[in-house]
Order: structure tokens, then C-alpha cells, then sequence
């Protein structure tokens, strides 16, 4: 990939002189969903797949930009004097929103740059196309002009820049699970005060398999927003009788107890699923821990039925993967990973069974609705790297 990237930046942007190569990558949440922006638990991992990048400095505040993934846009140019986000700038808006996000932080980028990137993350698909390239960016920074930052701090930097300068709420996760990523592991990461734990993924003779729906997602049209809302006035109402600061304070039983008081019907399913999808995260990480693989994939079919009932975020693509996955002998779980509406599922399957898995979800999934869902064995990668 090091040689392919280098020969395109060449092409692109004249020659490689000082262009240095670098790696971020994508990442799969294993199960705790929708957890993160209510203080709750999450279990991803980072992927072998991700975004590779080639950058160096330029001697003006030009910024150019060139994606070997949308090359139909060509060089996209922009300023290090003019950072902010528009339309047209189209995926350049993630780089530029941490270039800004850097210089809010104290850290105001000195030099322009070129820069070319490639992603094997099919994007869209909610394996965090976008924390890659946030992660990235922050890792070139950091690289190309000496600024100390730590990759937690990264996380976070990419994090606020989504927020503030791409007006997506997301909450900590994908960008904490990409900068922090650690070969074989996946991270037990608390979101309410982020503390975190690296848990060993072996899973003897099964392997994660991710599918995914190619039905596009996109974060800010979704309604992603809108369920933060919802378990925010949720939360405002438990508080008038509870002395909490997140729904990831609150067991089952205090939950049902005290749910009435949120006063809709629907609000109280967000938030039940909140509630249960953090206990369900905590459990299947001792389930893991204790070496039950079966009980680990119990829980994340029981975080899809719940993100499907409750939180109403899957939609008839992610609900076909998953139905024609658990059909199969050998699938030990299966549920949606990401925001959902669209995007990709992550499946536990035994090694013997992946042929049949692959044949069989892709035949019937292109049957019902209509196009082809693609398969990726994955593996748990490394956080961002120079390569
Ligand atoms: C997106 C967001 C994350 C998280 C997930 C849902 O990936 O970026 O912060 O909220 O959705 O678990």
C-alpha cells in the first residue's frame, strides 16, 4: 500500500520530496452501543483496515487535498486561513475540522500541506470511515510539526472537531477506539470518566466477521441526533427523582422502578435500551474474561433485539444480515456495530462455518432486498502509525 500511495501522490502533486506515509485505522464495536454519550461502556476494537495517508509541509498556508477514494473530486484546495467547514469541501471538512480543532486547543498548525489519502474502510458503513481520518490527521500533525499530544488526546481532539466543526454529536468511542488500538485487544473503555482496560481477543477457532449492507449512512442527515436528544430529556426526568449524572449510573431494577417518570413512551424505550445495552457490556466482558464465548454472543444478539425494539436504529438491511446470520450453524452472535440506519453488522463465526456464513447471508440478503451485502474477515489491529 506504501508504494501505492507514494506513486499517486507523486502523480497528484508532482513528486514525493518529503512526504512522509502514515496509517490510522478503522474500528468495530463489539457491543455497547448507543452507550457512550450516556456514560456508559463500550467494547470496540481497531481493524487492520483503515486509512492510509501521505503528507508533507508546504512553505505557504495552502492546503491541498486528494482522495484516491472520490477521485472524481480531484484536488480539493483550501486555507489554513479559511477553516471552516462547507459543503463542497465535502470529506476535507474531517481534516480541516482538526486542523481547527489543534489550533483551538492552543496548537494553531504553522504550515500548509499536501495531502493524499486512501482508505480500504468501505466508507459510510459504520466502521468510522471518519474517526480514521480525524485520527490520522491528528497523527500527521503531531508528526509533521512536533506538537506533544498523547493519542488519548487525539481521541479527543477528533472527537471535539466532529462536534464543534461538523455538528455531529457522536460521543467518544470511535475516535478513542482508533487512536488507542492495540493489536489482538479490544478496549473496555468506561465514558463517563475514560477509564479503560485492554481485554485479549482470542477467540479460539472463531473469528469476527463483519458484513456489510451498502446501505449508506451518514451521521449528520441520520437521526443520531435526535436519539441523543431523547436520552437527554430522559435523563432530565430520572433526575428529578434520581441523584444521577447518566443513564450508565443505573441498573435494571432502579431503571424500571423509576421510568415512569419520564412520561413517554417512546423516550423510556431509549433509555431503557441505554440502561440494559451498558449492563450487557459489562456482562459480556466477564463473559469473555471467563472464556464463555457463547455467553459473549448471547449478549450481542440480545444489544441487537434491543437496538432494534427500543432504540429503533437498525432498519430492514441490518435486521436481514443478522436474521440470515443467526440461521447459520456456527454463528456464536450477531448484531448491528456503529450508529446504524445502514451500515455493517459484526458476526462471531465459528472457523467452519464462514464459507456457508458468507454464501448463505449473501444469497439470501441479496434476494430480499435487492443488491449484494459484502463480507470482511477482520482482524484487531494497532492504533495510527508512520509507516
Ligand atoms: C457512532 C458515534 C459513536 C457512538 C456510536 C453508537 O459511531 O460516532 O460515538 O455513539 O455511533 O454506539
Amino acid at each position: 500500500m506504501k508504494d501505492i500511495v507514494l506513486a499517486k501522490f507523486a502523480e497528484v502533486f508532482g513528486d514525493t520530496k518529503e512526504a512522509k506515509v502514515y496509517f490510522a485505522p478503522g474500528r468495530v464495536n463489539l457491543i455497547g452501543e448507543h452507550t457512550d454519550y450516556n456514560g456508559g461502556h463500550v467494547f470496540p476494537c481497531a481493524l487492520t483496515i483503515g486509512t492510509y495517508g501521505v503528507a508533507r509541509k508546504r512553505e505557504d498556508n495552502k492546503l491541498r487535498f486528494y482522495s484516491m477514494n472520490f477521485e472524481q473530486l480531484g484536488i480539493i484546495e483550501s486555507s489554513l486561513d479559511d477553516l471552516k467547514p462547507y459543503k463542497e469541501a465535502d470529506w476535507t471538512n474531517y481534516p480541516k475540522g482538526v486542523m481547527w480543532a489543534f489550533g483551538e486547543k492552543g496548537m494553531k498548525v504553522p504550515s500548509g500541506m499536501d495531502i493524499l489519502l486512501n482508505g480500504n474502510i468501505p466508507n459510510g458503513s459504520g466502521l468510522s470511515s471518519s474517526a480514521s481520518v480525524e485520527v490520522l490527521t491528528g497523527h500527521i500533525l503531531r508528526d509533521l510539526f512536533g506538537f506533544e499530544v498523547s493519542n488519548q488526546e487525539l481521541a479527543l481532539i477528533g472527537q471535539f472537531s466532529e462536534n464543534k466543526f461538523n455538528g455531529v454529536n457522536c460521543g467518544i468511542m470511535d475516535q478513542f477506539a482508533i487512536a488507542m488500538g492495540k493489536k489482538d485487544n479490544a478496549i473496555f473503555l468506561d465514558t463517563a470518566n475514560l477509564e479503560f482496560t485492554y481485554a485479549p481477543i482470542m477467540l479460539e477457532g472463531a473469528k469476527i466477521v463483519i458484513s456489510c449492507s451498502n446501505k449508506k449512512r451518514g451521521l449528520g442527515d441520520s437521526k443520531y441526533n435526535e436519539r441523543r436528544q431523547e436520552c437527554e430529556d430522559a435523563l432530565a426526568a430520572l433526575q428529578t427523582v434520581l441523584d444521577i449524572k447518566s443513564l450508565g449510573e443505573l441498573d435494571e431494577e432502579t431503571f424500571e422502578k423509576n421510568a415512569a417518570v419520564i412520561g413517554d413512551e417512546v423516550k423510556i424505550r431509549r433509555a431503557r435500551h441505554a440502561v440494559y445495552e451498558n449492563q450487557r457490556t459489562v456482562k459480556a466482558v466477564e463473559a469473555l474474561n471467563a472464556n464463555n464465548v457463547e455467553l459473549f454472543g448471547k449478549l450481542m444478539n440480545a444489544s441487537h433485539d434491543s437496538l432494534r425494539d427500543d432504540y429503533e436504529v437498525t432498519g430492514i438491511e441490518l435486521d436481514t444480515l443478522v436474521d440470515e446470520a443467526r440461521k447459520v450453524d456456527g454463528v456464536i452472535g450477531s448484531r448491528m456495530t456503529g450508529a446504524g440506519f445502514g451500515g455493517c453488522t459484526v458476526s462471531l463465526v465459528k472457523d467452519e462455518a464462514i464459507d456457508e456464513f458468507i454464501e448463505q447471508v449473501g444469497k439470501n440478503y441479496k434476494e430480499k432486498i435487492g443488491y449484494a451485502a459484502d463480507f470482511y474477515v477482520v482482524s484487531v489491529g494497532d492504533g495510527p502509525c508512520t509507516l
